[in-house]
């Protein structure tokens, strides 16, 4: 690893976040930056003047700027699957320009933009109804991973703006999810989406085959027509599963799976909130674009977050993250950045195909709860444990209760007080003179006091904005988006391809038989056991 790196370590201050802030109370101004009401607070973290001028020139050192613009222009950079990368073209608003191999594809984006609209629309209106001539009332959007991921996150997020059909979600190929859903449902009343980039994905193809079947159980085969439409690249596949093809809504092998929900996978969201929401959700992501694409390295959020994401992992050692939204309706954000994250930046090579670096770790552990649920679950070990886990912290100013002021008042108290306790700490003095005040014995006090303290200095950053309307919850997802492109920027790798993923969906298909037959069948001492086990009861 380069020079640039150790004079990054070196920096690691000892002063504790107490002791920053009492050096400097300017503090906060100086270690925040804000994309209009967006606002990004890394002053607890351990950053300082020095060493966030030395991120900043890692950033230059590592071309971050040069590798953005080569992903907004539409060059080949997933290199394994030699791919241009471009959801940003997806939001790109009509007046753009973006060439893949020469060719422009913003007519084709703003086409099936158009189409995805009239569709969400009828469905909607009534004027694209059941095979019984009325409306649907429920959508059952399946598939998986970036299929569903997206969908299933800004369906919940954007719940106050839901003015359409009620759409439902099918992932998971354990027959439960599919019969849970289903069992609520009337036939003639339901739209399946059948969501897969490929169109091959075994558990969606399953549970695909499972509604047909249940459809027709209750309509005939006739129906399939009316009550299946689907979102691929693999226009032809569709097709083959007997969806019709005025139906189905294609994207392009440059819109990876977990980047697509601004594609025509997000047709369920567009569905349940309207093509303006959406288009307003399209523009927020687009705002966001443009401060990645413009906006000076040090007052740039994706670029901070990430050099913020890199200070933690490389610098610190800190092997996990935990995404904290004060917001219950994005309680399946951390879900949904967990698969953009991890799939994106848990990789063993350079983009080259070569071995890490020695030494270099790359993405972290990603996971987490809305607050303040969890808050009485996990944050003991957040403040207590032996591990230092970096939280990172979304609260809105408004609500969209103001009937329920005093809830939004509470949470934003406790948002404030979580930062606050994990950066203040409590020393043991401290913890003894409360047991003092309360008027514990001594001895009590002695005995007490140890537990009650509270190490501190444990950092965590805030993103702060006005509303959880459509355009910010854009401007939130492309903030991460382009934080996991910064960190791949500089550690090297490629962020857009997934080989990892395909050895257990291979052996999960070359045991198929063996798990259909007798247990004798599987050679693998690692499975036979288990699956003897599993057969025997
Ligand atoms: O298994 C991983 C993966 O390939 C993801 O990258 C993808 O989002 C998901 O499966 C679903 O793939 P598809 O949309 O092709 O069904």
């Amino acid at each position: 690893m380069s020079a640039s790196w150790a004079a990054l370590r070196a920096l690691k201050t000892n002063q504790s976040l107490r002791a920053l802030f009492a050096a400097d109370p300017q503090r906060f101004g100086r270690l925040s930056a804000k994309q209009d009401d967006l606002l990004l607070d890394y002053s607890k973290t351990a950053l300082t003047a020095d060493s966030l001028a030395a991120l900043l020139a890692l950033a230059e050192e590592r071309q971050v700027a040069a590798q953005r613009d080569a992903m907004l222009s539409g060059e080949p950079i997933n290199r394994s699957e030699g791919r241009a990368v471009l959801h940003t073209a997806l939001r790109a608003g009509p007046d753009a320009e973006v060439r893949v191999k020469g060719v422009d594809v913003m007519p084709l984006v703003r086409a099936s933009l158009a189409r995805l609209e009239g569709f969400a629309e009828g469905v909607r209106s009534g004027a694209i109804a059941a095979t019984d001539g009325g409306r649907f009332t429920d959508v059952v959007n399946i598939g998986i991973g970036g299929s569903d991921l997206g969908p299933v996150m800004v369906t919940l997020a954007l719940a106050p703006y839901h003015d359409g059909p009620r759409v439902h979600f099918v992932s998971n190929v354990d027959g439960a999810h599919l019969h849970d859903v289903l069992k609520g449902l009337d036939p003639a009343r339901t739209l399946f989406i059948i969501a897969s980039k490929t169109f091959t994905t075994i558990e969606t193809m399953t549970n695909a085959q499972s509604a047909r079947r249940w459809l027709v159980a209750a309509l005939g085969e006739r129906a399939v027509e009316d009550h299946f439409a689907a979102v691929s690249t693999a226009l032809d596949k569709a097709a083959a599963f007997g969806i019709d093809g005025g139906r189905v809504f294609g994207f392009w092998d440059w819109v990876g799976g977990r980047y697509s929900v601004w594609s025509a996978v997000g047709l369920p969201v567009m569905i349940a909130i309207g093509a303006q929401d959406f288009e307003a959700f399209l523009s927020g992501a687009r705002a966001m674009d443009a401060h990645f694409r413009t906006a000076p390295l040090a007052e740039n959020l994706p670029v901070l977050l990430g050099l913020i994401g890199v200070w933690h992992r490389n610098i610190c050692g800190y092997g996990a993250r935990a995404l904290l939204p004060y917001d219950q309706r994005l309680a399946r954000l951390p879900a949904y950045v967990q698969q953009l994250d991890m799939e994106s930046n848990g990789k063993l090579v350079t983009r080259d195909g070569a071995p890490l670096p020695e030494g270099l770790s790359t993405g972290p552990l990603v996971w987490g709860e809305p607050g303040t649920n969890g808050q009485h679950a996990f944050y003991q070990l957040l403040h207590q444990g032996s591990d230092i886990i970096p939280c990172e912290f979304l609260i809105a100013a408004e609500s969209h209760e103001p009937e329920l002021a005093e809830h939004h008042t509470l949470l934003l108290a406790n948002c404030l007080a979580q930062s606050e306790a994990l950066a203040r700490g409590k020393t043991l003095g401290e913890a003894r003179a409360q047991l003092v005040s309360a008027g514990l014995p001594a001895a009590e006090v002695d005995r007490l006091a140890p537990y009650k303290v509270f190490p501190g200095n444990r950092p965590s950053i805030t993103l702060a904005y006005r509303k959880l309307d459509p355009y910010t919850l854009g401007r939130l997802i492309a903030l991460y988006e382009h934080r996991v492109f910064v960190e791949a920027a500089i550690w090297g790798i490629n962020a857009f391809d997934q080989w990892g993923v395909e050895l257990g969906k291979e052996l999960a298909t070359a045991l198929l038989p063996a798990v259909q037959a007798a247990p004798g069948a599987v050679a693998d001492p690692m499975t036979q056991g288990l699956l003897g086990h599993l057969r025997g009861l």
